[in-house]
């Protein structure tokens, strides 16, 4: 797509009579096209799956969505993630629950059960040979026309790519923001829908404040989230405490944080685990604060507005949570990772 940039005026491009636009008139031209483009800066896709095409296409060429699909041009349609680690998918299932009732929400029927899903994310990520990245997979109202209503559009469709990525465990500190960028209601914020053009401005209102990204605060004054993860926060009297998740989305690395974090409720260096509201107040006075989400899974906060969270550095709290997320993301049960045969 071309862009239009101050060094197009002084070339002239600017002059719309100028503007020679190509007319392909065969696909197999258009793919030439596209595969020559694709040369200069491959991409890190090794694999996507079309319900559309009905199986993987391996040429980033290929990976295209039909214009007239309802989550297009109207927004109708949810996703959801997972991460590929060492030949493991990363809790599949619970990303897969999330993403049904988020479907079941957005009044889309997925053209698939639960277990041909899951069978087909798992043949995705044996064909892609990734090993370390992410899956990322989508349920639309389908293909069928322009309209509002989706009567038009006769069969749902799903839609998954692979992205190869190389993350490791954040062990930097991170500058936040409170967002101006004003919050989903909870019917929106519960469900993984793809609207997410609110959560990309509060992304770069961060960044135009040199900030990694923000923090969401709700009507009634109590920390909700930031744009695509969880918040927690270590109280001075060491308590965990997370965001109740009514009226944002229920983050499947925080729940699972919940289960892991009374370890060290055990070990005697967190008093308790829990979930509840903390005003923003309350929440800035906190001791230890980090972001959670699938890709980090925890990433230390030591700013907030300008101001530095506990002492400003890293937690030692904050970072033994983030070691027991890893080493089950690495190395824990089965019932949490799911084998990709051939990886
Ligand atoms: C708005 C929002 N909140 C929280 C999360 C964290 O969820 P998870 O831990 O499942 O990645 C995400 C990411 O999916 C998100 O988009």
């Amino acid at each position: 797509m071309a862009k239009f940039s101050s060094s197009d005026e002084k070339s002239g491009v600017e002059n719309g009579g100028d503007f020679k636009v190509d007319v392909f008139s065969s696909s197999s031209e258009l793919l030439s096209k596209l595969q020559e483009k694709g040369l200069g800066k491959p991409k890190p896709y090794p694999a996507m799956y079309s319900s559309v095409f009905g199986g993987i296409v391996l040429d980033p060429a290929m990976m295209v969505l039909p214009i007239d699909d309802h989550m297009v041009h109207r927004g109708h349609g949810v996703f959801d993630t997972a991460i590929i680690l060492d030949g493991y998918l990363y809790e599949l299932d619970v990303h897969l629950t999330r993403f049904l009732n988020s479907a079941s929400k957005a009044k889309i029927v997925s053209p698939f059960p639960k277990s041909t899903l899951r069978s087909i994310l798992i043949q995705l990520t044996s064909a892609s040979k990734c090993r370390k990245g992410t899956l990322r997979y989508w349920l639309s109202a389908g293909p069928g026309d322009f309209l509002l209503s989706p009567a038009g559009c006769p069969t749902s469709a799903f839609y998954a790519v692979v992205i190869e990525e190389n993350f490791s465990q954040c062990k930097e500190g991170v500058q936040v923001v409170t967002s101006k960028i004003p919050m989903k209601s909870p019917l929106f914020a519960t469900m993984k829908n793809v609207n997410y053009l609110p959560n990309v401005l509060a992304k770069m209102e961060a960044e135009e404040k040199g900030a990694f990204a923000s923090i969401w605060v709700d009507e009634k004054g109590y920390v909700a989230e930031g744009p695509n993860v969880n918040v927690a926060f270590i109280t001075r009297e060491n308590d965990l405490i997370l965001p109740f998740f009514d009226t944002i989305l229920s983050g499947c690395t925080a729940l699972r944080l919940l289960q892991l974090a009374p370890k060290l409720v055990e070990q005697g260096r967190l008093k308790s685990v829990r979930i509840g509201n903390l005003t923003m107040e309350e929440a800035k006075g906190a001791k230890e604060m980090m972001y959670v989400g699938s890709t980090l899974p925890i990433l230390p906060i030591i700013m907030w507005d300008e101001k530095p969270i506990g002492d400003g550095e890293v937690g030692e709290l904050t970072m033994a949570l983030s070691d027991l997320l890893w080493e089950d993301m690495v190395a824990g049960p089965e019932t949490q990772r799911f084998p990709v045969p051939f990886l």
